[in-house]
């Protein structure tokens, strides 16, 4: 995005793209504004139908990462038309519909172009309270810090690319990635939340670094209370890691440090790219204990709190 020339100010845009947020938020009249993400990619699983889905729950994620609620979608579809059966693309759109369904949005319309490899993806446009977003830049020192998915996502979407997952590792981090974060973020609108980002690509120490840059604090993250998927720290020492992870971790050493008895496997998961992450919420330490619970009766299970907010210093990440 540092590649976009400048665009001139404007007063009604309240999140543009100086804090690396989920989504841009416009302002519409003092209690209302539009949220707005884009998000497609390639397959990530086998199942065209799970595929859909999954693509759906990742772009719809970055609305309720801004504590917004979708409205209306639209389809973005490359696919190789001449070389695939078109049925696969049928049931892309079907599992895409269905969590736009369940999400209570709409689909409006959309795109396709004939591509040398299927993509999908939407472009999401929600509803917010001014008063009411959750932007990165909020967090205040003694927050807690609380994750509501498991991560090694991308480590394992790896290891069924190179025939490595087992059928159980499979269903589970289908049922990960598949799981929209409305849930998450109805049961936190009840909280005291200060700050909120999804994880994906940048992994959770990444989109935690984007929440301590913008916020202007530091974060302490305790690894050992990060839910982690089953087989992930099998696979990872293996070496089953995606490129992107390995990107992350090349970049993050910058900004976070290390107490010796993180192994070098778990900062390998700690950085992993993620698809279709969990929410990740800053919330007043009084009502930390209070949401996790709420979360896991809702059925958000994995919830859990994963760190704090410290003073600083300012951007840097400290895993223990
Ligand atoms: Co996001
Ligand atoms: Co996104
Ligand atoms: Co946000």
């Amino acid at each position: 995005m540092a590649l976009l020339p400048p665009m001139p100010p404007d007063a009604d845009l309240l999140v543009g793209l100086d804090t690396s947020d989920d989504a841009g938020v416009y302002r519409l009249s003092d209690d209302l504004a539009l949220v707005q993400t884009v998000d497609f990619f390639t397959p990530v699983v086998d199942d065209p139908y799970v595929f859909g889905q999954i693509a759906a729950a990742n772009a719809l994620s970055d609305v309720y990462a801004m504590g917004g609620r979708p409205l209306t979608v639209l389809n973005l579809v490359g696919f190789p038309v001449s070389r695939l059966d078109k049925g696969i693309l049928v049931e892309i759109l079907r599992g895409g519909a269905d969590k736009v369904r369940e999400a209570g949005a709409t689909i409006v319309g959309g795109h396709s172009i004939d591509d040398a490899e299927p993509k999908f993806g939407m472009a999401v446009t929600g509803i917010v309270s001014p008063k009411a977003m959750w932007t990165n830049a909020g967090a205040r020192p003694d927050d807690v810090l609380i994750l509501t998915k498991p991560v090694g996502v991308g480590i394992v979407t790896t290891a069924i690319k190179r025939q490595k997952a087992t059928d159980d590792m499979i269903r589970r981090v289908q049922e990960v990635m598949v799981a929209l974060n409305k849930t998450a973020a109805e049961v936190a609108a009840g909280f005291s939340v200060h700050a909120c980002t999804d994880v994906t690509g940048f992994g959770l120490l990444g989109h935690a670094a984007e929440i301590a840059r913008a916020s202007g604090v530091g974060i302490r993250i305790l690894a050992d209370r990060v839910p982690v998927l089953p087989g992930t720290w099998e696979l990872a020492e293996q070496g089953v890691v995606p490129g992107g992870t390995r990107n992350n971790e090349a970049w993050l050493a910058d900004w976070v440090d290390y107490h010796p008895s993180v192994p070098p496997v778990l900062r390998t998961i700690l950085c992993d790219a993620v698809t279709s992450g969990g929410l990740l919420l800053c919330v007043a330490k009084d009502r930390a204990e209070e949401l996790v619970e709420a979360l896991r009766k809702a059925g958000v299970a994995d919830s859990a709190a994963i760190g704090e907010i410290i003073e600083g210093p300012a951007g840097r990440i400290e895993v223990l």
